[in-house]
């Protein structure tokens, strides 16, 4: 299929369902999301009550199969969620992305039945959330550097080692934590596995004081002797890199789609601003450096949400979508940034104070830039898929 064509076939059919799912996560994040939303990033406060509420409205395991409690939905419709919720609140967007992505989806993709029934049941209605654990202090962009070691014990591994900024880390019950086995193999001796919270030796450590998404809650996690029951190992022994990459390929259409929300949302609050505020006589949208601004961050959002698209219906299509969402997640991570500052700038003096939200969106813009793969490493799997 050409381009072209999927790219028509996005614009202009997005089915009534689809569009249905969009304005459900806005009538969300309207109501929901945006009373206390700055005080919750003042106060780093994690948004429990709306996640619980986020998951009896299905947005925490949307395309899990509903056998396992999901909602069955296309991954067009999650972009689309993703982009309402993270107009308003990017802290309870990256705790649904991460839930969706890479907790449920690597578990539904690669985990056994056991293991489907007994935790994706759960993380899919958001009875319960799950975290991805792949950092560590040396080991970032450089993921197949692992030090976490799980030691293999005959009936399980002994889980040793340091994970950094994990996403959801103290709210989570379940936790996917990428550690090696066996050094000699490198990245074919690595595997994932399920841990649960309150595993002896496992213990949550410090809250990260970050400067974006300070109502997310990041924190280190530190493994000392923890058993591992075998049957929590998700796919074959040693194929925990490939999890965990596979992982993060579907993973970067989710936080493409948070980045564009957060354009899209300091987007429509400078242009509301722009109508509104009058400046030598006339409202500030009637001034061509307004317009001109205006102009160029409506059309970097509108190239952003078509490269979002085109990567989640490859993905919905079953073809390789591991460029697209790479490439999704790059320009649109730069969108983000460059349109939170414009909206800043629109907004002039009032922009700089926390009472008109850019100023959390402009802040917020920068993880997209670095989690997930930093806009280096989405350079690089590009590069790689290009000169195959
Ligand atoms: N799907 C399946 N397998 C894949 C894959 C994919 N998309 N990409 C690579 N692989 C496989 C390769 O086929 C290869 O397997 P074989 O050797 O068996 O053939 C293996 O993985 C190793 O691949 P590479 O040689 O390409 O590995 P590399 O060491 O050169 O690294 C990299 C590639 C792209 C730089 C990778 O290390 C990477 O993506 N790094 C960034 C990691 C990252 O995103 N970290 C963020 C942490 S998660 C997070 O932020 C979550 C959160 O809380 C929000």
């Amino acid at each position: 299929m050409a381009l072209t064509e999927i790219a028509a076939g996005l614009s202009f059919q997005l089915s009534e369902e689809q569009l249905a799912v969009r304005d459900a996560a806005r009538d969300f994040a309207r109501t929901e999301l945006l009373p206390g939303v700055i005080e919750r990033d003042e106060h780093q406060s994690f948004p429990h009550e709306q996640v619980r509420k986020m998951g009896e409205l299905g947005f925490m395991g949307m395309m899990v199969d509903p056998r396992y409690g999901g909602g069955g939905m296309d991954t067009i419709s999650y972009v689309l969620a993703m982009e309402e919720i993270s107009k308003i609140d990017a802290s309870a967007s990256v705790c649904m992305s991460v839930n969706n992505s890479l907790v449920c989806w690597g578990l539904q993709t690669f985990g056994t039945e056991e293991q489907k029934q007994k935790y994706l049941t759960r993380l899919a209605t958001g009875e319960i959330i799950g975290a991805f654990c792949l950092s560590e202090p040396e080991a970032g962009s450089d993921a197949t550097s692992q030090r976490t070691t799980a030691e293999d014990r005959g009936d399980h591994y002994l889980l040793n080692g340091t994970k950094n900024w994990i996403t959801n880390g103290s709210t989570a019950s379940v936790y996917i934590v990428i550690a090696q086995t066996n050094p000699e193999k490198k990245h074919r001796g690595i595997n994932a596995l399920i841990v649960e919270k309150g595993t002896p030796g496992f213990v949550v450590g410090r809250k990260e004081n970050k400067l974006g998404i300070r109502g997310s809650d990041t924190h280190s996690l530190m493994f000392t002797d923890v058993k591992v029951p075998k049957e929590n190992r998700i796919g074959e022994d040693g194929s925990g890199f490939k999890f965990a990459m596979a992982t993060l390929s579907g993973g970067r259409i989710g936080i493409a789609a948070q980045a564009l929300g957060i354009a899209s949302g300091a987007y429509e609050l400078a242009l509301q601003y722009a109508k509104e505020r009058k400046s030598f006589g006339k409202p500030i949208a009637e001034h061509q450096a307004i317009q001109f601004k205006l102009a160029d961050m409506a059309t970097q959002i509108e190239a952003a949400r078509l490269l979002c698209l085109q990567a989640a219906f490859l993905k919905d299509q079953h073809r390789d979508y591991t460029k697209a969402g790479a490439m999704a997640k790059l320009f649109a991570s730069q969108v983000a940034m460059d349109v939170t500052t414009e909206a800043v700038q629109v907004h002039g003096g009032y922009g700089f104070v926390k009472e008109y939200h850019v100023e959390r969106l402009m802040r917020d813009a920068k993880i997209t830039q670095i989690y997930e793969g930093t806009s280096e490493i989405q350079k690089i799997v590009i590069s790689r898929e290009i000169l195959k």
